[in-house]
């Protein structure tokens, strides 16, 4: 019998062995597991990547050796715990945020985790922001989790800033399962899932709702 995951919506053949597999791989401390609560906490939506999704994104970054990574879509700081995590002591992580409530509930919890020196959280539209850090790139990692219908210019960006070899990930590549919709959002990230590929090599890894890789060639 197939089970449904509450928080995602996905079904899986049997939720315990998922539920077991994030407690053994993927579990939380303090730090993450306030920071994965916090959007319950704050009324904020809970749209944060799952715990495997986070782990994946740190294995990502200590991967590729990454010293500075950008993040567009922070929420509540949980995948930004992840990713300044893996970054050695003088990395540095870069997150972009819209909602000024968002920035402060994702500065505390970054702060509570002992990560604020290594993670600046900025606050406002990312296309608005993203060019005061270019003079930092290129950039080892860029992960997109914000407004879907912007995905493609975030991809742009990501391709001038990336260093060869470096990664672009995009969370919910499947576009909640209407990648193929007539629609202003699912045309931008048809646009960049088809632009990254003239980029970089890329895969796009079947999370519960898709999370595009690709290397910078
Ligand atoms: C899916 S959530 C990010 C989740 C976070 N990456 C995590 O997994 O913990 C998307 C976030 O993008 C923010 N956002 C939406 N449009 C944005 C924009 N134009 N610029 C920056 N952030 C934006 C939203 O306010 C929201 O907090």
């Amino acid at each position: 019998m197939a089970d449904t995951d509450s928080r995602t919506g996905t079904t899986y053949a049997n939720l315990d062995v998922l539920r077991w597999l994030e407690k053994t791989h993927a579990g939380h401390d303090a730090g993450l597991q306030r920071a994965f609560d916090a959007p319950t906490r704050h009324a904020m939506p809970a749209i944060q990547v799952g715990p495997a999704e986070g782990k994946l994104l740190e294995l990502f970054v200590r991967l590729v050796g990454a010293r500075k990574v950008v993040e567009i879509g922070t929420l509540a700081g949980y995948s930004a715990i992840h990713l300044a995590r893996a970054l050695p002591e003088l990395g540095a992580l870069w997150s972009f945020e819209l909602d000024p409530r968002h920035v402060q509930v994702a500065r505390d919890n970054l702060q509570a985790a002992g990560l604020d020196a290594r993670a600046r959280v900025l606050e406002g539209p990312a296309l608005d922001r993203l060019a005061e850090i270019e003079r930092e790139g290129p950039f080892d990692v860029v992960f997109v989790d914000a407004d879907k219908e912007r995905y493609d210019a975030y991809g742009r960006w990501a391709a001038r800033h990336t260093r060869p070899g470096g990664l672009l990930l995009g969370d919910n590549a499947f576009f909640f399962g209407k990648l193929l919709d007539d629609t202003p959002g699912a045309r931008a990230m048809r646009r960049f899932h088809e632009e990254a590929r003239e980029h970089y090599d890329t895969v796009c890894i079947p999370t519960p709702d898709g999370l595009l890789l690709g290397i910078r060639r």
